[in-house]
């Protein structure tokens, strides 16, 4: 998959995997992922759907309507990436930390939905529940921030609480962060994900 990879200053901090919205590309949360983590190596992905020229990281058949056999293939396509870029780069693929932005959020949430050892954490800004009626693996203290608004109409509030229902039954320690705002990704918002990320892993 087309990414971008950084070093990181501190091997022991966790990598960042990150993953943009639609129409977004590899370079998009670099900053975003220097606000969270500033000594993380990154590895920064641009999803291979593209949508009307936008990339994204699985096809959808209407807004908020995944297209679910592509997000299955899809999601281990993004898995079997993570494990190949761990090799290559002499990264630890245990301490990945998933961060993702509305599509990227989605495919992360995906993959931890559907892999046992997908990653160590996740930041998921404005995410959806990516399926339904799934037996999620089991995820005990496996540490979560969502991100989301009050006003988001692309991820409403009842299914944030959904997703966190969701993850907290397979054993996750979700922190859910409110804004008031929409779908959009607000400079506090990703102030209390860095703030969050700090305190969970003491980078
Ligand atoms: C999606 O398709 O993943 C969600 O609707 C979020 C978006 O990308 O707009």
């Amino acid at each position: 998959m087309i990414h971008v990879y950084q070093a990181g200053k501190n091997s022991q901090a966790p990598v960042l995997v990150l993953l943009h919205g639609t129409g977004g590309n590899e370079h998009d949360l670099l900053g975003l992922g220097a606000m969270i983590s500033p000594d993380s190596a990154m590895l920064s992905v641009r999803g291979k759907v593209l949508e009307n020229g936008m990339p994204r990281f699985f096809r959808r058949l209407a807004e908020g309507v995944f297209d679910e056999e592509d997000l299955v293939f899809r999601t281990g396509e993004l898995k079997a990436f993570l494990d190949a870029a761990a090799a290559e780069y002499g990264l630890d693929r245990s301490n990945m930390v998933a961060v993702g932005y509305s599509n990227g959020a989605n495919i992360a949430a995906s993959l931890i939905f559907h892999e046992q050892e997908s990653f160590r954490g996740a930041v998921l800004h404005h995410p959806m529940v990516p399926r339904r009626g799934l037996q999620l693996p089991e995820l005990p203290g496996m540490p979560v921030f969502i991100g989301a608004g009050r006003n988001d109409r692309i991820c409403p509030p009842h299914e944030t609480e959904e997703l966190q229902v969701l993850l907290s039954g397979a054993g996750a320690e979700v922190e859910l962060h409110w804004e008031n705002f929409g779908h959009q990704l607000t400079s506090t918002e990703a102030q209390a994900a860095a703030d969050w990320f700090k305190r969970t892993f003491n980078t």
